[in-house]
């Protein structure tokens, strides 16, 4: 009994012995490398030497690139390896321990920062854990969310690539007591971002020198490349204000007795505007250059602002006063002559006044027999009509006349040109005719009357008619130059962005 509980008291401490193994050795070496280790010192043997820092980074994400305050967010794990040559040890006499971390503090470490921060701590690394392996190589890996200036040139938004820089290096050391070596940046482990496409985040190492002295300063820059996505400025801002600029071209086609002209070009006026201050918000309020999509949008107001003045233009020939003055020669000549030709436009009245000179001959008969018509419906009355045919420029001629046979009924026929009224009176019945003479008198008097009235009346409507002519023509005038301008602006402009063909292929089209 008692030789089984040594046995066991024997296997329990083997098993302490056993799993301890480190604990001491671990604890010794800590102590043999704190010994007389202080942090301040530049841990190299020889102190004309320089330390050589390896930097790199591995770009986790970009986080926000904010337009209008220059500043760009990422999230980054910086890389630093540099050798110490105060921790090293022999791993045969340290069993099983091959490498140990510090806190950051307790070692030396370079003062690496970014000098480009806008951060409000400037260093926004989290400090970590330093690990040192038994050849003394020491690896720094700190995360942070850096916050870096960046200048974010807008002029082809939202066609741009921009390129932010982030420059790293010591904030005290000059090159020849710490040198920086540039490792390649790492992206293995970068997390998309909706707005932007990461093109590729090429790193170099600079030298600088100051007055001061002949030491150079290293830093090693890393240049993010991003393009930004498309789709969303596409979908939002550009497809829009193309369609509102089409859309002030239907104000040239829309009729001016529609009384909506103004109202439609004012409104596309309007929304434009709203768009306009959509762009302004996210735009920083630079001088420096106007974003092609801004200049798209000024474009575009400028055309539509110039359609409705050219819309008023219309409306006012449109609506002419027929009593006002007539349309002056030069106009006439220009807006119904060459420009209704260029444009291929006809008078309303035009096809209608020839094919009434081609058929002239039945269009006779037919008044006769209208005549005929009338003439023959007064016989149903009562007696002492007067059956007046009033005909108009084109009939110099009459040919039947048509004289009831019954007593009383005169029908006569005036023909007449301009100023040249021709009455026929039939002979028959005798007594009346001496007595209706003053009474014809009046009558043609009247009759007169009415011709120059109905006169007076034509050639107003003609006057108007003329003047909405001009308005048609002035309208489809005006639609054609702004399709033309409205087309090539949008082209030109937005074509001229370096990278279109390829945001367009790339954002649109996959
Ligand atoms: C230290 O380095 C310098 C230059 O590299 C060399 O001239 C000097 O001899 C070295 N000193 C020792 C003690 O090794
Ligand atoms: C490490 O220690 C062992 C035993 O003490 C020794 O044989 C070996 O040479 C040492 N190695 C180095 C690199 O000093
Ligand atoms: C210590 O780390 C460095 C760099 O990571 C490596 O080159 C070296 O071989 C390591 N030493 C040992 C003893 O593992």
């Amino acid at each position: 009994m008692d030789s089984l509980k040594v046995l066991l008291v024997l296997a329990v401490t083997a098993v302490t012995v056993k799993v301890s193994v480190q604990g001491p050795a671990q604890r010794r070496l800590y102590k043999d490398l704190m010994t007389g280790y202080n942090p301040l010192e530049r841990p190299v043997v020889n102190d004309s030497r320089s330390l050589t820092v390896h930097l790199g980074l591995s770009l986790m994400q970009i986080m926000d690139v904010d337009e209008k305050n220059q500043v760009l967010t990422t999230n980054i794990w910086l890389q630093l390896y540099w050798d110490d040559s105060y921790l090293q040890w022999n791993t045969s006499d340290y069993t099983g321990v091959t490498n140990v971390r510090f806190p950051d503090h307790l070692i030396w470490k370079p003062d690496i920062l970014l000098y480009n921060s806008a951060d409000e701590r400037f260093d926004a690394t989290f400090h970590t854990n330093i690990l040192v392996n038994s050849s003394g190589s020491c690896s720094y890996l700190p995360p942070g969310i850096f916050k870096s200036t960046c200048y974010i040139d807008v002029r082809w938004f939202p066609f741009d690539v921009q390129k932010c820089e982030l420059k790293f290096g010591s904030w005290t050391y000059g090159g020849w007591s710490l040198d920086l070596k540039m490792l390649e940046a790492d992206i293995t482990g970068y997390i998309a971002n909706g707005e932007w496409d990461l093109v590729e985040v090429p790193g170099r190492k600079n030298e600088r020198f100051y007055d001061c002295c002949k030491e150079p300063y290293p830093d090693v820059t890393f240049t993010v490349v991003m393009r930004r996505r498309t789709l969303y400025y596409g979908l939002n801002l550009l497809i829009p204000c193309v369609l509102i600029s089409t859309l002030a071209l239907l104000v040239f086609l829309l009729p001016a007795d529609s009384g909506e002209k103004i109202s439609l070009g004012i409104t596309v006026l309007l929304s434009l505007t709203v768009f306009m201050l959509l762009v302004a918000e996210i735009m920083p309020a630079t001088s420096d250059s106007v974003p092609l999509i801004a200049q798209y949008f000024a474009t575009t107001m400028v055309i539509v602002g110039l359609s409705v003045i050219a819309t008023v233009l219309v409306l006012q020939y449109h609506h002419h006063d027929p009593d006002g003055s007539k349309m002056p020669k030069w106009t006439r000549v220009i807006l119904l002559n060459w420009c209704a030709w260029f444009l291929r436009m006809k008078r309303p009245g035009e096809d209608r006044v020839r094919s009434a000179c081609h058929n002239k001959a039945p269009r006779n008969s037919l008044t006769s027999m209208d005549l005929n018509a009338s003439a023959s419906a007064p016989q149903s009355t009562n007696g002492n009509m007067l059956c007046v045919g009033l005909r108009g420029l084109e009939s110099i001629h009459y040919s039947t006349v048509a004289t009831s046979s019954e007593s009383g009924v005169l029908c006569g026929r005036l023909v007449g040109r301009v100023g040249e009224d021709e009455i026929l009176l039939p002979a028959g019945q005798g007594p009346s005719a001496g007595s209706l003479e003053p009474e014809m008198a009046k009558i043609l008097e009247e009759v007169r009357y009415i011709a120059k009235r109905f006169r007076d009346q034509d050639e107003d409507v003609s006057v108007c008619n003329e003047w909405k002519f001009a308005a048609s023509v002035i309208d489809r005038l005006c639609l054609m130059a702004f399709s033309v301008f409205t087309i090539l602006c949008t082209i030109g402009i937005l074509m001229s962005a370096p990278n279109f063909v390829e945001a367009i292929s790339k954002d649109f089209f996959t």
